[in-house]
């Protein structure tokens, strides 16, 4: 493991709709974390927008909105712009660049046999993603990492293949060019538990299960008041099950152990109904969500603030990766 001094991490998002609460605490929370981590010297955290573009290349005229939703997002649940490069990936070029010196290092069964690869292609049916940029979807990520010789990545279970196989690639390159120029990424990987959507599956954009981390605490009260609870609590008298309950799960990330405690009791009882038992609920995360509410309005209310944030660091992000880009054109005599 290298010291601390050249631990970098380096993590992006794809903007390709509105961010949810199942992003903030998969995703954003732990950013947040890492960039007041000593562990670390620098963090860089980016709008992928390229990546968008390898499923939604027929689809970018809201591309624009989401990068900058998302952005606010981030700023507002507490990436802090003075410790964590905030950046869009289509502004640093230099991505593309190594994204196209890496392909000459990059068999294309190994693009190939990346699991998400055929997934994808199987989930997202209707879609021509046959083509070379999707193929190298994993392989514009491995860039992404190493021209900012990133170390540490965190990423979902879901991405630990693209890590591998950066892994793998970064070798390749080092060992072709006898060069140790590109440090082997490492996942980091979460151990939190998957918040799911308001009917018990997967907080997706498409099954409109979502909470979204720009509403107000109306617009979460119209999501969580119908949502399905154990079953076999038909009528109120029927005690209930708070592992069988998707109310529960969301308790489990908002309410304190007292509240907790409260509900089960309450529930496997019948001492209270569904309806007290998601007002519990939506109390405890109004007391969590409402300062980043607030933050979020501030960050909308100041005018070029997301602006300027993002110029800033596009130029930084920039600078870094020109520095490396030139030491790479130079171990290949370019
Ligand atoms: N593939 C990542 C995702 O879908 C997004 C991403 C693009 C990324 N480039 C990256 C994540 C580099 C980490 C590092 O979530
Ligand atoms: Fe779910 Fe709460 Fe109803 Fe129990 S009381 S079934 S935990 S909503």
């Amino acid at each position: 493991m290298k010291n601390s001094e050249n631990r970098v991490v380096l993590s992006g998002m794809r903007p390709t709709g509105m961010l949810h609460l199942g992003h903030y605490h998969g995703v954003i929370e732990n950013w947040v974390k890492l960039q007041e981590d000593s562990r670390f010297s620098a963090c860089y955290y980016f709008v992928a927008d390229w990546h968008s573009l390898t499923t939604e290349y027929d689809n970018t005229e809201e591309m624009p909105v989401f990068v900058r939703e998302n952005v606010i997002d981030w700023l507002a649940y507490g990436v802090d712009p003075d410790k964590a490069t905030v950046f869009v990936q289509s502004q640093v070029p230099e991505h593309a660049e190594l994204h196209l010196v890496l392909s000459m290092y990059t068999p294309i069964s190994w693009l190939e046999r990346v699991p998400s690869y055929k997934d994808l292609q199987k989930e997202l049916t209707g879609k021509d993603l046959s083509t070379y940029g999707f193929l190298g979807y994993p392989l514009l990520q491995t860039a992404d990492v190493a021209i900012y010789k990133g170390t540490d990545v965190p990423v979902g279970q879901d991405q630990v293949a693209h890590i591998e196989l950066s892994r793998e690639i970064v070798r390749r390159f080092n060992h072709h060019t006898q060069s140790e120029i590109l440090p082997e990424p490492q996942a980091l990987l979460t151990s939190i538990p998957k918040l799911l959507g308001t009917d018990g599956r997967k907080m997706s954009k498409s099954y409109n299960n979502s909470i979204y981390l720009s509403e107000d605490s109306e617009a979460v009260r119209k999501k969580v008041m119908p949502m399905p609870t154990d079953p076999a609590r038909v009528k109120r008298t029927d005690p209930g099950d708070p592992d069988k309950c998707p109310v529960f799960d969301y308790h489990k990330i908002y309410s304190g152990d007292e509240q907790k405690a409260e509900v089960t009791q309450g529930c496997t009882t019948a001492g209270i109904g569904c309806v007290d038992c998601k007002k519990i609920l939506l109390s405890a995360m109004d007391d969590k969500l409402e300062p980043y509410r607030q933050k979020r309005s501030e960050v909308v209310a100041q005018k070029n603030y997301v602006d300027d944030v993002l110029s800033s660091g596009n130029a930084h992000a920039r600078s870094v990766a020109k520095e490396n880009i030139l030491k790479i054109r130079e171990v290949l005599h370019l």
